[in-house]
């Protein structure tokens, strides 16, 4: 009885310091390869060079769940292997535009013991998903095989990088793609899903060999490394405020948008580092340049007031980011870097809409503060 009080205590107390629920980005594991790879819905210890545990808790409409990612790719080929806390369909998507638009999605299930994996495209920001074949494309699973138990589905599939079909996101070794993932308990696969939904990094091996190719890799500029810098010290401070929002106001939106900032840091991370960037440490709320904490602990002061007060600032911080986006987009960038600030620049311009849309539905109108309202418009009615 004592024991249970004192867990109670402890966990009450974690749970006011602000401990519980801090979101760090999934670490992705990595190993040795040590065993050939088969497509037996059985994931070997040595199959694959990288792993990743992408989680969701449960919510309004969502049972919570987890999906394991694992991979490995040579030149030519790309072996996945996706690990679902769900007996009907989980589903990868590749590099949204916003949301679900534009993915290249997997669609699978194990139906009868046999993997049904679907070479999917999604045509709209909630679907539909389709088969790239029924729009034109072709369906580019090379072999595939999966299993099912105890409330767990796998699959493992091989695919070509480059498949040449325009409905499938083509890789590159060494290159990073962001990535969307679902989960259902419902095999009806028209239907949404209802136990998780995330999104998450996907990062190939073999930058070693493309950064010895001078061609493959050009040098960036002090200006380019200053804007990558200060790009992923922004999405770190988006992070970091969310967090300290969240951690007053328990608002579910700050909960998905650490998430989706966690990510979009990962990308600004990948970039970097395959430009033999130096990335800085990363100590929660603290920051190299002077402007973005200045700006971080205000917005957070202000924010802490009221829960319109924490969507508010929120909304002003993706405007910020925008526009800086934007800036760093309008000069000369080598083009991995310029593919990662035009995912983050999807992505604030989706938070943005996220956050209006809240302060909306509690009878606020949001006033742009630092977008032109012309721009401001186009982006939250799109
Ligand atoms: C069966 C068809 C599907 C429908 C009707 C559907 C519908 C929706 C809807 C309405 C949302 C908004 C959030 C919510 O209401 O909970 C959403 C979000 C999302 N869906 Fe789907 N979805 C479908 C399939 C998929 C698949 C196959 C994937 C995985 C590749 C996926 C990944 C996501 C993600 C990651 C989000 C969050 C997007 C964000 O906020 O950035 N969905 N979906």
């Amino acid at each position: 009885m004592r024991s249970a009080l004192i867990a109670l205590i402890l966990g009450l107390l974690l749970l006011f310091s602000g401990c519980i629920e801090r979101q760090e980005a999934p670490e992705v594991l990595e190993q040795e390869t040590t065993e050939e790879w088969k497509a037996d819905g059985i994931i070997g210890d040595g199959e694959y060079s990288r792993s990743v545990l992408l989680q969701a808790p449960a919510r309004q409409g969502y049972s919570g769940g987890e999906l394991a990612v694992s991979w490995k790719n040579d030149k030519e080929h790309l072996y996945l292997a996706l690990n679902g806390s769900t007996d009907a369909w989980l589903s990868i998507g590749f590099d949204p535009l916003e949301w679900m638009k534009n993915a290249d999605i997997i669609l699978a299930s194990v139906q009868g013991g046999k993997a049904v994996v679907l070479d999917e495209y999604c045509t709209g920001n909630y679907g539909p998903h389709i088969e790239d074949t029924m729009l034109g494309g072709s369906d580019d699973i090379l072999e595939a095989g999966g299993s099912k138990s105890a409330g767990r589905t796998i699959i493992e599939l091989k695919r070509r990088l480059d498949t040449g079909d325009r409905f499938d996101k083509a890789f590159s070794p060494g290159g990073a793609v962001s990535m969307i993932w679902a989960l259902s308990s419902n095999p009806d696969i028209s239907l949404k899903h209802n136990i998780a939904y995330g999104e998450g990094i996907l990062s190939l091996t073999g930058g070693e060999a493309a950064a010895d190719d001078g061609a493959a890799l050009a040098a960036l500029t002090a200006r380019e490394k200053d804007g990558l810098l200060f790009i992923w010290e922004e999405e770190k401070a988006a992070r970091d405020l969310y967090n300290g929002l969240y951690e007053k106001n328990n608002m579910t939106i700050f909960l998905d948008l650490v998430r989706s900032e966690s990510s979009h840091m990962d990308q600004a991370r990948a970039v970097m580092e395959k430009h033999g960037l130096a990335v800085p440490p990363d100590e929660p709320g603290i920051f190299q340049n002077q402007t973005l904490q200045e700006m971080h602990d205000q917005l957070l002061a202000e924010g802490l007031q009221s829960d319109q007060d924490a969507l508010t600032v929120a909304a002003v911080f993706e405007e910020i980011s925008i526009v800086d986006l934007e800036k760093e987009l309008s000069a000369s960038q080598p083009d991995d870097v310029r593919t990662v600030y035009e995912g983050l620049l999807a992505g604030s311009r989706k938070h943005l809409r996220s956050y209006v849309s809240d302060l909306e539905g509690q009878g606020i109108e949001y006033q742009p503060r630092y977008l032109e309202a012309e721009e401001f418009q186009e982006i939250v009615k799109s």
